[in-house]
């Protein structure tokens, strides 16, 4: 699960101790004295700040806080993300799935660097995508992330052949040219092109491949400088459902193999069915997430189970399945009520407007 972690006890207590004692041994009566200075109660505010910071994301590559973007179009506002909240852990390989203009491209455009949260914050690989300046922004998008968009032409250049669009992104952040390096480049686009099937297309244009073929060479291109994340937006989207199968393949081996955390927005139910962590968007924010979880039993047989789950954001809400409040014809309001092992909502029986 994503929820946001507990702090332990030690690190709320090194929220308030750190730095205040300033290492002394046998300062233990001063730092009491300073901490009675400035208020119990004021410690107490201290820690919890200083813990919600070091908490939330700690784990992930990949962490969004109430992110908001509001484009602004005609004059008229359109809030894309409205405080999208998304952790996603090293090496994990995620779909987004949601419905169209649910604000998937947007999210996948600011993790990409390419545009920036009105609000919030979002950070990838320890980058803060709010606080880079432009030289910054280009050396995170050359190196932190690759991505993979769903038109394969935009993916590529129409006149380098594959093995060198794959060493372009790495001329392009390395240092000057000299012979050593330009065989490292061309050695590892090689590489890269052989773990994901196509190496015998290297001396190929894109015009001479297939689009899968060409979705292949891409991401091979996306992984040219080893990213921490790499971002597809509908990449398997011009293609068959066979060949899509494949590309989701070529997904995988960047994944597993190469180590990169992958994060997929797709339509395709397949590829959406395929992954371990399925993470829904409505409304520009994250709505639910569906984890599977494959078992072996004692047989060897393999059994994949999967529950549904409905994210609680940071500030305690929930967004509930629409089917479900249309079923019990619940809306406006619902009455909530604390059980022991679970929390209840119930329709509002009162009719009107209640008041
Ligand atoms: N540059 C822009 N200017 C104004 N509005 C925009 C802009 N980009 C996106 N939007 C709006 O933001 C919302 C989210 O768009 P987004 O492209 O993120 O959706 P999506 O989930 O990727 O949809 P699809 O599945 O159709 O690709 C939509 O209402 C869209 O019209
Ligand atoms: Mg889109």
């Amino acid at each position: 699960m994503t929820a946001p972690e507990q702090e332990t006890p030690d690190q709320a207590a090194g929220g308030t101790t750190g730095g205040s004692t300033g290492g002394s041994t046998g300062g233990g009566t001063a730092a009491a004295v300073r901490r009675e200075d400035v208020g119990l109660d004021e410690l107490r505010r201290r820690a919890e700040a200083k813990r919600d910071k070091a908490v939330y994301g700690q784990d992930s590559v990949i962490a969004c806080d109430q992110v908001v973007r509001i484009f602004t179009a005609d004059r008229v506002e359109v809030q894309a993300l409205q405080g999208l909240d998304l952790l996603v852990r090293k090496g994990d390989l995620i779909a987004l799935v949601g419905a169209s203009g649910s604000g998937k491209s947007t999210l996948l455009n600011i993790l990409a660097g390419l545009d920036t949260p009105t609000a919030g914050t979002a950070t990838v690989a320890g980058c803060d995508l709010l606080g880079m300046n432009a030289k910054e922004r280009l050396r995170y998008r050359r190196e932190v992330v690759g991505f993979v968009w769903q038109q394969t032409a935009r993916n590529l250049m129409p006149f380098l052949t594959a093995a060198q669009n794959v060493t372009l992104p790495m001329q392009l952040s390395g240092e000057r040219w000299s012979a050593g390096r330009a065989a490292r480049r061309s050695a590892r686009a090689h590489e890269l092109l052989d773990a994901l099937g196509i190496d015998h297309l290297a001396g190929r244009r894109p015009a001479q491949l297939s689009g899968g073929e060409q979705q292949r060479v891409a991401i091979a291109v996306a992984m040219a400088n080893n990213p921490s994340v790499v971002l597809a937006d509908e990449p398997t989207g011009e293609l068959d459902s066979e060949t899509a199968s494949s590309i989701f393949d070529a997904f995988r081996t960047v994944n597993r193999e190469l180590g990169a955390t992958v994060v997929i927005v797709t339509h395709d139910p397949m590829v959406a069915g395929e992954v371990r962590r399925t993470v829904a968007i409505r409304d520009g924010r994250t709505s639910s997430e569906v984890l599977r979880e494959t078992l072996t039993d004692e047989h060897g047989r393999e059994s994949t189970t999967e529950r549904e789950y409905v994210m609680l954001d940071r500030t305690g809400r929930v967004q509930l399945p629409r089917e479900f409040l249309a079923a019990l014809g619940m809306e406006h309001r619902v009455a909530v009520d604390l059980a022991e092992d679970h929390i209840a909502l119930r329709a509002d029986d009162r009719g009107g407007d209640g008041s």
